[in-house]
């Protein structure tokens, strides 16, 4: 059988997104296994659940380099030393500078929780509110260099209800990210996903 893909996720926070694609590679069929995570912020609770399911949870404090350049080298020799093929980003809070984009373009997959082009950035969720739309959604993407911008590779919408809050909202997309980002990083395994300039042919 194939070896399966060495997956680095990248995460600020809470690690739910972190925990879907563990909970997911731990089926046998799952062609892809998380080798590192890595991040910027040392109480990260992703950084807990890495260590407890026995994966390398690595800590890279971004005071301890001069510039994003250096920070972005740190984390990709993180990467490389974890033969990673595909980077997952995963509430990864922080900017990768072009450098790191050109390096593993076409290998690094971020989750956002809107129907991308709407609504990038910080909060997405309340930009929804705030615009009234009825539908949200959630969007794998794979990452270029702007802000949430990028060939989009999987997207889920879900409805908006009128007295929906920021958390009722985000909690409805949370439980469509944490279906789409396996089904993603399943798709880049399996060799079925293609850029073709700025579209994902998905061939399923
Ligand atoms: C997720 O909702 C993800 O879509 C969002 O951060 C949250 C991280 O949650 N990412 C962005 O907004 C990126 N622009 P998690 O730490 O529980 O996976």
């Amino acid at each position: 059988m194939k070896e399966p893909l060495r997956v680095g996720v990248l995460a600020s926070g809470r690690g739910s997104n972190l925990q879907a694609i563990l909970d997911a590679s731990a089926r046998a069929d799952f062609p892809a296994r998380v080798a590192v995570v890595v991040s910027d912020r040392e109480g990260a609770r992703a950084l807990k659940i890495a260590a407890e399911r026995g994966v390398p949870a690595v800590f890279l404090n971004p005071k301890d380099f001069g510039d994003r350049e250096a920070y972005d080298a740190a984390i990709t020799k993180v990467l490389e030393a974890h033969q990673v093929g595909l980077v997952c980003l995963a509430g990864f809070m922080r900017i990768l500078g072009p450098a790191f984009v050109r390096a593993w373009r076409g290998r690094v997959m971020n989750i956002h929780p809107s129907l991308l082009p709407a609504f990038p950035g910080l909060n997405a969720q309340r930009q929804a509110l705030d615009h009234g739309v009825k539908i949200s959604g959630a969007t794998v993407h794979f990452v270029d260099e702007g802000v949430d911008t990028g060939p989009i590779i999987l997207q889920s919408s879900v409805p908006v209800q009128p007295d929906d809050s920021e958390e009722t909202l985000a909690a409805r997309i949370l439980a469509e990210e944490h279906r789409l980002y396996p089904q993603a990083v399943r798709l880049f395994a399996e060799g079925r996903l293609r850029i073709v300039g700025s579209r994902v042919i998905v061939e399923w």
